[in-house]
């Protein structure tokens, strides 16, 4: 009899489950269909059912030109579509259209794939959201104030004359230079320094194991944003990437915490700001000493997010515009000219002053950011249901802003492919929408590191234009850009220089 009624209710609790999972899968099956009809009403490549474009989406260089080509082609289009799975991403191409994404406080989630940083930033300022992110934002903006931004210019002088100094010994042995590996060098001395008041000394001495693992960690996270078999921890873990994942996470946390407690040790609040030069981390130790609610944890997600963000940003920057400045001779001129003007035979450190003066360099950087945007994409979850140029837009998928693709509508940018610094100028671009040129995202998320960036990008080519001319050895298609979590060239970017004499 007992067991005749534990067979009865084992049926029972099995029916119950496996009713249970039935009901879910046709209410999921249900909401796929009634997504796929909404999402398809926008153009986009042909997809598969459960597969999406997944099987058809390229790699690498291919990838960033298979975006191009499919925005050119649906060119008339507010957005286009693209399946990743069953996952739609709304591909916003155009400036007005995404609009939506940054004037109001909503949509500022960033999307699932970003997830994959966490390991290494935690939940800092770029990956957060929500009230953590609204916090950590108001406790980190002091630190770009105007002022002490001034402090890092030292830094940044200093860099670029030990980097000046290095091209001028690889110019008199006659040595091919990547100006990529160069400029990122530099870039990452100038952030260790200015975050964490370390000197990596990562322009002489590029083996170190923090530098290496760096570089590593960038290129680990591309490939697994790209790669969906690398998605599952479980199975990551356990592959051989996934291993040196965790090699270099070790290495990485270790150091910035290493940092961290050592600088801690040394800081007195007494002592702060008489010190000779402020790191941010610095001031975000002060804030922890004024804040008790702010962990170790906390401080350490943000510089690790520093680290991430503030190099290879700039110098991809960076590294285009001397590319594009080697390929155009008239440009070059105007900015030898320029140069000359304003720092004459001096080997003087560039001052504010001088920073401001530049003019004519100031519209080559624009519009070389224009051309090739450090982050040619960013993604964010939409917050809410929403009309997009008739189409409707829901909630809780994926919209995918193409920076790369937003600078080239041809409706703010004629012959968009043409380098041309005067579309920067004043009159040029006094009726320009917005946001038809987001380099530094906008809106609430956009770039808190904005005017550092700008202004060590300045330093740096100022101080190689005072020095050398410059010549580009290839074309920008043989250069194949890459759009990976930054747009950098695939092999490097090389050029000859030549001393000025
Ligand atoms: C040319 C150089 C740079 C470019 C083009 C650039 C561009 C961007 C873009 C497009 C975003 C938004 C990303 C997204 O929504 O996923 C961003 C965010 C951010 N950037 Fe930059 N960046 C540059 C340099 C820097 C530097 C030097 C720093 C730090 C010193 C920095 C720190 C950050 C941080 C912390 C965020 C997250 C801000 C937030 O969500 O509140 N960036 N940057």
């Amino acid at each position: 009899m007992i067991e005749l009624s534990l067979n009865f209710f084992l049926k029972l609790f099995y029916t119950l489950i496996a009713s249970n999972l039935l009901l879910r899968f046709i209410k999921w099956i249900f909401n796929y269909i009634n997504k796929i009809n909404s999402v398809n009403q926008l153009k986009g490549m042909y997809m598969l059912p459960f597969l999406g474009n997944i099987h058809q989406l390229k790699t690498k260089h291919e990838f960033l030109m298979q975006i191009r080509d499919f925005s050119y082609k649906f060119k008339d289009e507010p957005m286009w579509r693209m399946w990743l799975g069953t996952m739609p991403n709304y591909i916003f191409h155009k400036g007005e259209y995404a609009e939506i994404l940054f004037s109001s406080s909503k949509n500022t989630q960033k999307s699932v794939q970003y997830d994959f940083l966490h390991p290494w930033l935690g939940t800092g300022l770029l990956t957060s959201h929500g009230d953590k992110w609204s916090t950590r934002r108001r406790l980190i903006t002091p630190t770009f104030h105007f002022e002490i931004l001034n402090d890092f210019l030292s830094v940044m002088n200093e860099q670029a004359l030990i980097m000046t100094e290095i091209l001028s010994s690889l110019v008199k042995n006659k040595q091919e230079i990547n100006i990529f590996e160069r400029l990122k060098a530099c870039a990452l001395d100038v952030i260790c320094e200015s975050a964490m008041g370390q000197n990596v000394n990562a322009q002489n001495d590029q083996l170190s194991d923090y530098v290496r693992a760096v570089a590593r960690m960038s290129e680990l996270v591309t490939y697994r944003f790209f790669d969906p078999l690398e998605w599952s921890d479980f199975i990551y873990s356990r592959t051989q990437r996934g291993k040196d994942y965790k090699r270099c996470l070790k290495i990485l946390h270790e150091f910035s915490t290493k940092v961290i407690m050592e600088r801690d040790n040394d800081l007195d609040d007494v002592d702060l700001m008489s010190k000779k030069r402020v790191a941010f981390l610095d001031l975000l130790l002060k804030a922890k000493r004024e804040d008790s609610s702010i962990t170790f944890n906390d401080i350490r997600e943000e510089v690790d997010t520093f680290m991430f963000e503030g190099h290879d940003t700039t110098a991809a920057a960076a590294s285009w515009a001397c590319q594009l400045i080697g390929s155009h001779p008239e440009v070059q001129k105007k900015l030898h000219q320029e140069v000359d003007l304003i720092l004459g035979e001096s080997n003087r450190p560039l001052t504010n002053d001088d920073l401001k003066e530049l003019k004519y360099l100031d519209l080559v950087i624009k519009e070389t950011l224009r051309l090739f945007p450090s982050v040619p994409y960013f993604g964010r979850v939409i917050s809410e249901d929403c009309d997009v140029g008739g189409y409707k837009v829901l909630k809780g998928e994926t919209a995918v802003i193409v920076a790369y693709m937003i600078h080239r509508d041809e409706k703010y940018y004629p012959d968009p492919e043409k380098f041309d610094p005067d579309r920067f100028l004043p009159e040029n671009s006094k009726d320009r929408h917005p946001y038809a040129y987001i380099p530094f995202s906008a809106g609430r998320r956009n770039c808190i590191g904005q005017r550092f960036a700008q202004m060590e990008e300045k330093v740096l080519l100022a101080s190689i234009l005072r020095y050398f001319e410059i010549k580009s050895v290839k074309s920008i298609d043989e250069l194949e850009p890459v759009g990976d979590l930054i747009l950098h060239p695939n092999n490097g970017i090389p050029i000859e220089l030549k001393l000025r004499c």
